[in-house]
């Protein structure tokens, strides 16, 4: 298979974090990744670069996973069944999606990256994680040689996070996945549930929201609050929302009595990072090139001509003024590389 060579990686990145790859494969088509000698060399799986801190050059492949294609793979009387290729872009498919008139994924409009990466971190937007309609996937293991699926409770998904993260997995660059297979029910409401969506919706006098109804508002949402990253270089939030123990959360609540609090199925209480960066003094605050954006503090910025050194800067600052101030570990939404 012929590699190409030192490949500049900051156009593929959206914190245009500097890097090379000492070698890099564009993956169009699945086949391309039965190859012994992938399989033998260092490797780094590459989307679309959204959720990345690239720390410097790597010396090893990236495989730029572009594989395209999207077709209804079969109806039954409850569900279309979507399937798509891991190249594709995500918000060009649920946009596809609603205009073929199968609805279910419009809270997730406007992430960016593609669909392959869309099962690693579960990705979640104002309602909904992707979880909730997903049916399997196909990838490739590099580990066994040889193409595998998995269903939705092998994935193990949770926020933000799925059997993908654990140590073993894709993270050593084990898996490819290659396609990834929607559920999406013919019974359809609208998800309104999140405060913002429904005043949207509210502002816009629209009492009873279509599918399209729901994307347009959330669009408008999220390019009103976060940055484009073709301006902005950026990865979304930075970090996870912390989930804490009920005693913490109400312990902190006593002191910080306006502090956004949610409830979890388990128990525990998830609470807002972006308040607590707020809170700490960082929002619109910068360390040299990078800083947290002035309109949503959980969002870290590079400001123009960072480098990965200058984020892990950032990002350690910011977690020391967040654990000091309020005793609460901050841990980094993206994967470093
Ligand atoms: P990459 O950044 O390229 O990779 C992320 C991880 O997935 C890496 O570990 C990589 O190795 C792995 N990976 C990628 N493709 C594959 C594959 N085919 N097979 C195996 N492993 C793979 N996320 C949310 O959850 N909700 C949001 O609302 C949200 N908003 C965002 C807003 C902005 C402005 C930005 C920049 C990011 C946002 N994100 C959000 C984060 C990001 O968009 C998602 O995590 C997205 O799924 C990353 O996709 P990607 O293709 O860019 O993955
Ligand atoms: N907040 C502040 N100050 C800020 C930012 C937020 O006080 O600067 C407060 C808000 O007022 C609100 C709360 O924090 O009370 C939550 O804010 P928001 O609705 O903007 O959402 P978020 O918790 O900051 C999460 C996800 C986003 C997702 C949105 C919508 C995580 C880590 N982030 O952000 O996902 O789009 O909710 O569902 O869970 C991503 O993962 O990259 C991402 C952008």
């Amino acid at each position: 298979m012929p590699f190409d060579h030192d490949i500049d990686l900051s156009p593929f990145n959206t914190l245009a974090l500097p890097g090379q790859a000492a070698r890099y494969l564009r993956v169009d088509k699945p086949a391309q990744l039965i190859d012994r000698a992938i399989a033998d060399m260092p490797r780094f799986i590459l989307g679309g670069g959204s959720n990345l801190v690239l720390t410097g050059d790597f010396d090893g492949l990236v495989l730029h996973m572009a594989i395209p294609g999207r077709r209804l793979l079969k109806e039954d009387a409850e569900a279309w069944y979507v399937e798509a290729g891991a190249g594709e872009n995500w918000h060009d498919f649920v946009q596809w999606t609603l205009a073929q008139g199968w609805p279910g994924l419009e809270n997730l409009s406007l992430i960016p990256g593609t669909v392959g990466a869309a099962p690693i971190q579960n990705i979640g937007a104002y309602g909904l994680e992707v979880g909730e309609r997903f049916h399997s996937l196909t990838a490739w293991d590099f580990e066994c040689g040889e193409f595998v699926s998995f269903g939705r409770e092998a994935c193990r998904f949770a926020y933000r996070d799925s059997l993908f993260k654990q140590e073993g997995w894709h993270l050593n660059g084990r898996l490819a996945i290659t396609g990834v297979v929607f559920r999406l029910p013919k019974a359809w409401v609208p998800n309104t549930r999140y405060a913002d969506v429904a005043q949207e919706l509210a502002a816009r006098d629209i009492a009873a929201p279509s599918p399209r109804d729901v994307a347009v508002a959330i669009i408008a949402i999220r390019q009103r609050k976060l940055p484009d990253p073709a301006i902005t270089p950026n990865a979304g939030s930075f970090f996870h929302n912390p989930v804490v123990e009920a005693a913490t959360a109400q312990a902190l609540a006593e002191r910080h009595p306006t502090l956004p609090r949610y409830p979890q199925p388990d128990g525990r209480v998830k609470l807002a990072a972006g308040w607590l960066i707020e809170q700490a003094g960082w929002k619109g605050k910068a360390l040299g090139p990078v800083g947290m954006y002035e309109k949503q503090a959980l969002v870290l910025v590079n400001r123009g001509g960072a480098s990965g050194t200058d984020v892990q800067r950032t990002m350690q600052a910011v977690q020391a003024d967040v654990q000091a101030r309020f005793g609460v570990a901050l841990h980094p939404e993206p994967i470093f590389v």
